[in-house]
């Protein structure tokens, strides 16, 4: 589901023209439908509403301060991964204790930053973590909460870059490994570990792996509580998918309808259910705005040279990842019915559509079947609002994309294009000052 449609030959972000906003804001740009980020999260609440779920949405996933703002404005909290997402969360006027901290390097600085911001729960990812959490704890004064990062040994069936719940992984902690933690850990003063906390990959396209997980981390809870260990909180991550290709993920009721069963009891009885989706609710929600560059023929392929590539969207090139790609103003009758790998429309010519990089790697889309295009046109590059603009990077000295925000016929910039004076301003030497931390 999403808010980006062509009326009258033209795509559309809810309504407002993809052009109008190129021509008031070049390219390339990230356009985002506010629409469409508050319908994900609405359904993604709805389904889960039988375990009334803390929902935290995962920062990574898309960071730009007025997304974040939103999201948080609409109740949810947040999933941070650095003291980085931690200040942009609050600075989102998402209060840390409403924030679950994660990631596998925090570093006594971050940990000392998210203890004095008050964060609502540190999902701890290994024994030396959770030994330097205490200890910082204790020297400064502020007991906090924890979970147990487990690696379920479950495949997520994703790309081996994003599957993280396996038992050999640097994320959390294996079964095995984690009893003994948490018995050795229980009754901590300075950090109480409450819970447990996964996330098995992303995007998880089939429900089962959630099943497989949840019921080894019940267990795990189980032999635990038989020993006088009472664990009251699960954080199942995120994961689910999003629409690449029409009708490709299964909506949030499908994977509700086997994690919710698995559940319900456990929170009747005082279980308290953490989410961390990220790309379920901002992936569809935006489109990568490029202008055609220039188009040139090689041996027998032809080009679509874009004003950006690999720098401005990661996923082609790092994960092989598919994104639909379409003209914003295609000729007539070329409109797709549906975003799929293979349209079936007339007079489409198959294009290796590439970015400026001195790269080979630097392409968004390989043989790909697009009506034809010139230069000056605009491609639009879909389901690219999450891991998009957070993978960006300057690769050839590429300032970073402009980000815009839609809302119903009136749209606004809430991240101006980097200037070349902005990509230098770091490296001007005399006038830096040390910023080991802050
Ligand atoms: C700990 C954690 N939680 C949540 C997410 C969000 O995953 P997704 O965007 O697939 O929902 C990630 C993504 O990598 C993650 O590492």
């Amino acid at each position: 589901m999403d808010h980006f449609h062509f009326i009258n030959g033209a795509l559309y972000c809810e309504g407002v023209s993809m052009d109008e906003i190129a021509e008031s804001v070049g390219t390339p740009c990230y356009v985002y439908s506010r629409a469409t980020i508050l319908e994900h999260l609405r359904r993604v609440r709805a389904a889960f509403e039988p375990l009334s779920p803390w929902i935290c949405f995962s920062v990574k996933s898309c960071p730009n301060l007025s997304i974040l703002r939103l999201i948080s404005g609409a109740g949810a909290g947040m999933d941070v991964v650095s003291g980085g997402e931690l200040c942009r969360a609050m600075e989102a006027g998402c209060s840390a204790s409403k924030c679950v901290y994660a990631g596998v390097g925090k570093t006594d600085h971050e940990i000392e930053l998210a203890l004095r911001s008050g964060i609502g729960l540190f999902n701890v990812e290994s024994e030396q973590e959770f030994e330097a959490i205490a200890a910082c704890a204790e020297r400064l004064g502020i007991p906090c909460d924890g979970a147990l990062r487990i690696n379920p040994d479950v495949d997520p069936k994703t790309h081996r870059y994003t599957s993280t719940g396996n038992r050999e992984t640097k994320f959390g902690v294996d079964l095995v490994r984690a009893a003994d933690f948490l018995r050795a850990s229980h009754g901590h003063h300075w950090c109480r570990i409450r819970g447990l906390h996964m996330h098995i990959g992303s995007p998880v396209y089939d429900p089962t792996p959630y099943e497989q997980a949840i019921r080894k981390a019940l267990a795990l809870m189980d032999t635990l509580r038989d020993d006088g260990i009472v664990l009251d909180t699960l954080d199942l991550g995120g994961g689910f998918g999003a629409d690449y290709i029409t009708g490709q993920s299964p909506a949030a009721d499908a994977y509700a309808q086997v994690i919710v069963p698995l559940l319900e009891d456990r929170v009747r009885d005082g279980l308290r259910v953490i989410l961390e989706p990220g790309r379920s609710i901002v992936a569809n929600a935006g489109v990568l705005l490029l202008s055609v560059v220039y188009t040139k023929q090689s041996g027998d392929r032809t080009f679509a040279i874009c004003d950006a590539g690999m720098n401005a969207l990661l996923r082609p090139s790092h994960y092989d990842a598919f994104h639909f790609i379409w003209p914003t103003r295609p000729a007539a009758g070329v409109i797709p019915a549906a975003r799929t790998m293979e349209p079936e429309l007339p007079g489409l010519v198959v294009h290796d559509i590439v970015g400026p990089l001195c790269e080979t790697g630097d392409f968004l889309a390989l043989g790909r079947s697009i009506p034809v295009v010139a230069r000056g046109d605009r491609l639009a590059v879909f389901t690219a609002g999450a891991y998009g603009m957070s993978m960006a990077n300057r690769y050839n000295s590429s300032p970073l994309p402009a980000e815009v925000l839609v809302d119903g016929d009136s749209f606004e910039i809430v991240r101006a294009r980097e200037t070349y004076d902005d990509m230098v301003s770091h490296e001007r030497v005399g006038e830096l000052a040390p910023a080991i931390a802050e």
